[in-house]
């Protein structure tokens, strides 16, 4: 423990894998500031801004329960006060995650450099449950040489399986089972198997299922030494999305 600042940067909607980001962050530094914005530069449609769920009071409980030092709930005009500087998130930007949500990632490397300027931390942890934003942020501070380092936390899963996410929330009991798909395909050995996997459920509408290079985020070749599925698709409406370390054979 040191006089170091981990900081925990969410849009709310706290559930166990904040919790787990926000208990790293303690094991990190004696200072942990977890922020709670929802940035609407990161949302495609209005509609979805809207809809997207807001309670500070029970946020801000879990947060200092799982040992934050400070939560902090910035105002739109404290995080965007004049005109926006945007960051870009380049041609990774753009495809999978990127290519369903047009401009998600620019937006997320914008507010991100907002709140990095306003708390100057000196870790920033992140999930691995949205890898491509992981992946796309630790680029954009190494680039940047921006001084701070990056956490990767693991995902964390229910008993069954599945990733915990705050859009799970929206699935009935026997679309949280059909859900189970998704982590069962993930244990598969190669893509081709992995996509048979996900065909077998009815319930579930594929997306993209790629395996990925992990250093480049493109895709696997001879000169591969880590691979990854990513898989995303909806169940009933509700996007869902995976990944996973794979022992692939292609
Ligand atoms: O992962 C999220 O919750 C958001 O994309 C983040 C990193 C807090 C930026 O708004």
């Amino acid at each position: 423990m040191n006089n170091s600042i981990s900081f925990v940067p969410t849009m709310g909607a706290l559930h166990d894998g904040h919790i787990a980001l926000i208990e790293r962050a303690c094991e990190l530094s004696s200072t942990v500031i977890v922020s709670i914005f929802v940035n609407p530069l990161q949302f495609e449609s209005p509609d979805d801004l809207a809809k997207y769920p807001r309670d500070l009071l029970r946020d801000r409980n879990i947060a200092l329960g799982a040992g934050a030092t400070k939560v902090w709930a910035p105002s739109y005009e404290e995080i965007y006060p004049g005109e926006i500087t945007k960051q870009s998130s380049g041609q990774l930007g753009t495809l999978f995650e990127g290519a369903e949500r047009l401009g998600h990632f620019d937006g997320v490397l914008t507010v991100i450099k907002r709140l990095f300027d306003l708390v100057r931390p000196d870790y920033a942890i992140f999930g691995e449950k949205d890898f491509q934003q992981l992946f796309i942020i630790k680029r954009w501070v190494s680039q940047n040489q921006i001084p701070v380092e990056i956490i990767a936390v693991p995902t964390i899963r229910d008993a069954d399986g599945v990733a915990l996410s705050s859009r799970n929330s929206r699935l009935s009991p026997a679309e949280l089972v059909s859900a189970q798909v998704i982590n069962k395909a993930l244990r598969s050995k190669s893509k081709d198997e992995m996509r048979k996997v996900l065909a077998s459920e009815p319930k579930f509408e594929l997306d993209y299922a790629e395996l990925i290079d992990e250093e480049t985020f493109g895709p696997v070749t001879a000169k591969t030494s880590l691979s990854r599925g990513i898989i995303a698709g909806w169940i009933n409406g509700v996007r869902l999305i995976d990944n996973m370390r794979m022992e692939a054979d292609q």
